[in-house]
Order: structure tokens, then sequence, then C-alpha cells
């Protein structure tokens, strides 16, 4: 079976920009679950946040990964930071292919985050935000730790060097 290239780790980190630039080098499909989710549910994450609260959204999110599954050619697949929380997505993401961990220190993620959209972000919604993302960070450095097959250090590099890296992983991996 074909393998799907997947990435993640925390918000902010750049998993959608480097997952995209990644599929257009490779010539494959590109996937946002958090894309997919707003797709298929025809409303945005921050509505289902508001309405179905975070564990509503855990099981949408789920059954988006479940489905992933079923896709019919090698695809590139980005994340939700917390899509690790589960034992049951973190299984489906190590059947689904190389799992990459993109890695970046709170302080450099808190300031990425503070020059991004926040819609798609409701559990940083509050005041505190910045002490959030490093509480966050620090219950799931672990499960990522388990999910990935290899981690990439993204601080001070750009994008297309990131890519660039991941393709020789990639490769490594491939020959097994
Ligand atoms: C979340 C991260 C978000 C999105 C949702 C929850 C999280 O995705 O799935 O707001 O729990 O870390 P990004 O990692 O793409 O920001």
């Amino acid at each position: 079976m074909y393998q799907h290239i997947v990435l993640i780790g925390m918000m902010g980190v750049g998993k959608t920009t480097v997952g995209r630039l990644l599929a257009r080098k490779l010539g494959r499909p590109f996937l946002d679950t958090d894309q997919e989710i707003v797709k298929r549910e025809g409303r945005s994450i921050e509505a289902i946040f508001a309405v179905s609260g975070e564990e509503g959204f855990r099981q949408i999110e789920t059954g988006v990964l479940q489905s992933l599954l079923e896709m019919p050619q090698p695809t590139v697949i980005a994340t939700g930071g917390g899509i690790v929380l589960r034992e049951e997505n973190r299984a489906l993401l190590r059947q689904l292919g190389y799992t990459i961990w993109l890695q970046l220190d709170a302080a450099r993620l808190v300031e990425r985050l503070a020059h991004s959209q926040p819609q798609m972000r409701p559990l940083l919604f509050r005041e505190d935000w910045p002490q959030v993302v490093a509480t966050l960070m620090k219950q799931r450095q672990g499960l990522y730790q388990t999910v990935a097959d290899y981690s990439v250090a993204v601080a001070a590099k750009s994008p297309l060097q990131i890519v660039q890296e991941i393709c020789q992983i990639v490769r490594v991996l491939e020959r097994g």
C-alpha cells in the first residue's frame, strides 16, 4: 500500500503552508483536515466549537481522519494541532503513512500566532492565550513524539527549506 505524508505539530507551526508546497513539489494532492471539516460540515471551526464544543469538534475530526484511509492516491495531509489527543486518532495517523512532526519552541509559536488569522483556533480566544499555547505544547509533546516517524525543527528555516528536508526524509523512509 502507498503511504500518505502526514504533517503534525502545534498550531502556528506552518503545517498548511509547508504541506501545500510539499504537495506541489511532489505532484500530489493536498488536504488539510481543518479545511475538510469546514467543507463537510458547512460551518466554520469557530461555529463548531461554539455549538458543539471541543468534544463535538474532536468527534468530527476523527470521522474525517477515518475517511482519509479511503483516499485513492498518495496525498500530503496537514492536520489540526490537537489531532494527536485521541488514542484512536494516533492509531489512524500511524496507518495513514509517514508522519512528520514540525517542531518550534513556544516563544516563536506565540510570535507567529500573534500575526495569524485567529478564527480557526477557538482554543486561543482568551486573554492569556500565550500561556495556553505553552500549556498545550507541554501536554502534547509526548503525543506528537509517539506518533512521529520523524521530526523537523522549523526555526530559522524557510518553508522551501523545510520542504526539501521533508523530501529527503521521505526518500530515506521509502527506501525502508
Ligand atoms: C487545534 C488546532 C487547529 C484546529 C482547532 C484545534 C488544536 O488547527 O484544528 O482550532 O487543538 O491545536 P491548526 O493546528 O491548523 O491551527
